[in-house]
Formats: C-alpha cells, sequence, structure tokens
C-alpha cells in the first residue's frame, strides 16, 4: 500500500488524528497536505492526549517521519509551541524526522487580524471562521505575493514580512481595524527563521523518494469534505482543498502516485459541524445535548481548536455519497460509534425531499441545501457498551446493522471502526 490518504468525509472533527495513528503503527512518513492551525487532530494514548494542530499525527510514533506539504499555510508561533508541547512528552522533533516544504506558505499576524476583520464585517453571512488567518494566508498565495517557507532561508527575509505587514495595514484600515506595528512582528519572524530554517526541505522530493523505496506514505487531510473550497457548501467553507486529490497537489506528488493509493473517509457516526452554513440532518435540544455531551468528557463535541460548541444531527447519508465520489474513497472508518449506544432507535438521512421529489444524489452540489428536506430511516439501537469491541464479531447485531447501512448506502467498505477515543479503542472489520 504506497498512497494511503485519510481524509474527512463530512465537516471536519470526524476523527481523522486518531485514525491516521492507527494507520501511522505500518506506514513510513506521515504527511498533512492541506489547511493550517484551524485543524485541532487527538490522539489518545493512554493519560496523554495530543492536540495538533499543524503536525501530521503519525509524528507520535516514533518510527515514522513526518512531513508538511506544499499545500499548508503555517503559522510558525503555533508550530514551534506544538514542537515543545510534543518534546516535553518525550517525542522527538528534529530535522531528521520533520520536513517543511519550502513551498508552504507562512502565516502572519496581519493574517489573523484581516481575518477576524473581514468575518465581522460579513455581519449576518458570517462564516465563523477559526479566526487563525486561513483565508487571507491563501489570498496571499493567489495573489502571489505570500511568504513562503523558503524565505525564511534568504537574506532579505525581515523586509518581506515588514512589507507584508504594511500592505496588509492598507487593507486593515479599509477594515477600520486597527494596523499592526511591523517592528515586533519583523523580530519575532526572524527568530523564527533561525529555529525552522533547517527544517525547510523539498518535499515533494522526499514523498517521492519514500514511495519509490517501498515506504507506505499517509497523507492526512485536514477539514472535511463539505468544508473544500470547491466542493464544499461554499461560501462555508475553508480556503483550500481539503478532498483526496489535495493530496498529490498539495505534497508535490503526481498523478503516478494515485495508481493503486487507498482512500479512506473518515465519518463520524453521527454529523457535526462548527460555524456557519447548511446542515440539514441538524437537531437540538435534548437530542442534541445527547449527541453533543455537556463538555465534561475530552470527546464532548466541543472544538478542539476554538472550543466552540460543535452543532449535531443525524448521519447525512446524501452528503456521504457525495463524500464518497468527490473523493474516490476506497473504504470508510467510523468513528464515535460509542456514542450511539444507548439509543432506542438510530436515524440517518437516505434522501433528500424537494417538493414531491425524492432525490438521493444532489443535482448542484451542497451549495445551497435550503430547498431540501431529509428523509429519514429508523433502525433500532444498541444498549450493550461496545468500547471493548476489536472486531466486528465483538459489536452487537444493532451497531453491526447500522454500519452495513452505511456500507450499503456508500457502496463501500466499512474497514474501522472506532468504539472510544483510545489509540486501542477500534474494530478492525474483515
Ligand atoms: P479530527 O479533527 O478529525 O482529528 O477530530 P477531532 O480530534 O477534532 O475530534 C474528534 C474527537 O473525538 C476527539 O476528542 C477524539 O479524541 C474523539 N474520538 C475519536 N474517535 C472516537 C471514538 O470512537 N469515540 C469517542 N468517544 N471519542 C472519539
Ligand atoms: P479539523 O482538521 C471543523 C471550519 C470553521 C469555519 C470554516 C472556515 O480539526 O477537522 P477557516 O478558519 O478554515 O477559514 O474556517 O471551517 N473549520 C473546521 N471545522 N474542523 C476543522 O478542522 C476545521 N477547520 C476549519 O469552523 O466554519
Ligand atoms: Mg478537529
Amino acid at each position: 500500500m504506497p498512497l494511503q490518504v485519510i481524509v474527512g468525509a463530512q465537516w471536519g472533527d470526524e476523527g481523522k488524528g486518531r485514525i491516521v495513528d492507527w494507520f501511522a503503527t505500518r506506514a513510513g512518513v506521515a504527511a498533512r497536505f492541506n489547511g493550517g492551525d484551524n485543524a485541532g487532530h487527538t490522539v489518545t494514548v493512554g493519560e496523554q492526549i495530543f492536540k495538533l494542530h499543524l503536525l501530521p499525527s503519525g509524528i507520535i510514533h516514533p518510527h515514522v517521519i513526518a512531513v508538511m506539504g506544499n499545500g499548508m499555510v503555517v503559522n510558525p508561533r503555533t508550530l514551534l509551541e506544538e514542537m515543545d508541547m510534543l518534546r516535553q512528552s518525550g517525542i522527538i522533533v528534529s530535522p531528521e524526522r520533520l520536513r517543511i516544504s519550502y513551498a508552504a506558505h507562512i502565516i502572519t499576524p496581519a493574517h489573523q487580524a484581516l481575518d477576524k476583520a473581514i468575518d465581522a464585517a460579513r455581519g449576518t453571512g458570517l462564516i465563523g471562521t477559526t479566526g487563525r488567518g486561513i483565508g487571507p494566508a491563501y489570498t496571499d498565495k493567489a495573489t502571489r505575493r505570500g511568504l513562503r517557507m523558503a524565505d525564511l532561508l534568504s537574506a532579505g527575509f525581515g523586509e518581506k514580512v515588514a512589507d507584508h505587514i504594511q500592505e496588509a495595514n492598507r487593507s486593515l484600515e479599509m477594515l477600520a481595524a486597527p494596523p499592526l506595528d511591523p517592528a515586533p512582528v519583523c523580530e519575532s519572524y526572524r527568530q523564527y527563521a533561525a529555529q525552522l530554517g533547517e527544517y525547510v526541505a523539498d518535499a515533494s522530493a522526499e514523498l517521492h523518494a519514500a514511495l519509490q523505496a517501498g515506504k507506505t506514505v499517509l497523507a492526512e487531510g485536514a477539514q472535511g469534505t463539505l468544508l473544500d473550497l470547491d466542493f464544499g457548501t461554499y461560501p462555508f467553507v475553508t480556503s483550500s482543498t481539503t478532498t483526496a486529490p489535495g493530496a498529490l497537489t498539495g505534497l508535490g506528488l503526481g498523478l503516478d502516485a494515485a495508481q493503486g493509493a487507498r482512500v479512506t473517509g473518515v465519518v463520524k457516526a453521527f454529523q457535526t459541524r462548527v460555524g456557519s452554513g447548511p446542515f440539514p440532518t441538524e437537531v437540538f435540544d435534548e437530542l442534541a445535548l445527547r449527541l453533543r455531551g455537556t463538555g465534561e468528557q475530552p470527546w464532548d463535541e466541543y472544538g478542539t481548536t476554538t472550543g466552540r460548541p460543535r452543532r449535531v444531527g443525524w448521519l447525512d447519508g446524501v452528503l456521504l455519497r457525495y463524500a464518497a465520489r468527490v473523493n474516490g474513497l476506497t473504504d470508510l472508518a467510523v468513528t464515535k460509534l460509542d456514542i450511539l449506544t444507548g439509543f432506542e432507535s438510530i436515524r440517518f438521512c437516505n434522501a433528500y425531499r424537494h417538493g414531491d421529489q425524492e432525490l438521493r444524489d444532489l443535482p448542484f452540489g451542497p451549495a445551497d441545501l435550503s430547498p431540501y428536506q431529509p428523509v429519514y430511516e429508523e433502525l433500532p439501537g444498541w444498549s450493550e457498551d461496545i468500547q471493548a469491541a476489536r472486531k466486528w464479531s465483538d459489536l452487537p447485531a444493532n451497531a453491526r446493522l447500522y454500519l452495513e447501512h452505511i456500507a450499503i448506502l456508500t457502496g463501500l467498505p466499512v474497514r474501522l471502526v472506532s468504539v472510544g477515543p483510545e489509540r486501542e479503542q477500534i474494530a478492525e472489520v474483515g
């Protein structure tokens, strides 16, 4: 299995981090291909809970080489903090183990200030971004004035940062937001350059070499399919390609790398979303509280990055079928099945109603979902604790029935079932 891509099949927070951690046992290289510190990927190993925003989740395994691809936008401050956090947990983070693409873009405080000011100016159309500067950093990339990791190595880096802050200040002024003082920002970024310069590499060449040598490369997506810039619920999306083809463009791999690749879609057993945008199967009140949790457990549905309560609802099979298609999924990893334990019955949406029509697929993608009403199917629940299940036959019959329905509605095999946040709490199917 040369290239193994792992992507979120919903609106993010599906449990990608823990699934990547499972695959990393057998991988040589783990790479992130999109997004920045808007992501929050959790890996739970015993008492330790790792929350990774930028580093590939595979880095927790000592044998794995970690790569940050050209498709990413990197906040150097968050990155250095995360590197320190891992070191304090005894994980080695060195230039031998971590390679950052010279073509990845750099996030600055100006991007963060612009992100907040631009989203606030949207008024009722607010996206509810994470405020991490993601959109403005990708805007600078597209308008060809961004700062890249390679710039850290150039003598003129400080001046480039100063020019960038001055340019951003003009935009901030138009948004009636306070300008930034370039001097302290330049000073910090000079220090970041000194600390991060030795990690800058030709990630694309190194990944090619790893694949040529027969190593398994894990490509870890951030966010989820429905937050993809092109294929998500636009404009309520992030600013990168979150879908599987982004693993190629975001890592500098050619189409040859896609030959024989596996693409695992991580699917939470119910639907969640942080921030604004359509959500046809959303539920409220008591039922929502039951799915979300009260916030007492680390896995309750509160954002890993922002702490915001996540919106929750029943699994949306129409959107999942769509995710299977646009990613070219080969199999599924279903997470948080344990949260559904104790429900008398479980609903999932298998079609949308539009007037007197029933649609199993979306005519124009998921941007405007307002005309549709979900059509639900209902299955019996289970009451047995499933957290100790490690294989298919350990799961109660009704849990298997629900998983079989997910397989039928997508036409894809369920390969892994996560039944708790712990590294070991996973049932392998087949
Ligand atoms: P990611 O962004 O896709 O990596 O997901 P997050 O880490 O943001 O959110 C998933 C949350 O659910 C984390 O707190 C995980 O520890 C937790 N989690 C993952 N899988 C399971 C599971 O099967 N059961 C339970 N109870 N929690 C899980
Ligand atoms: P992981 O990788 C869930 C959401 C934000 C907002 C929209 C745009 O942990 O699954 P942005 O800051 O990217 O411009 O915000 O996207 N969002 C996420 N939601 N999980 C994430 O990452 C997200 N990253 C961004 O809440 O609605
Ligand atoms: Mg997350």
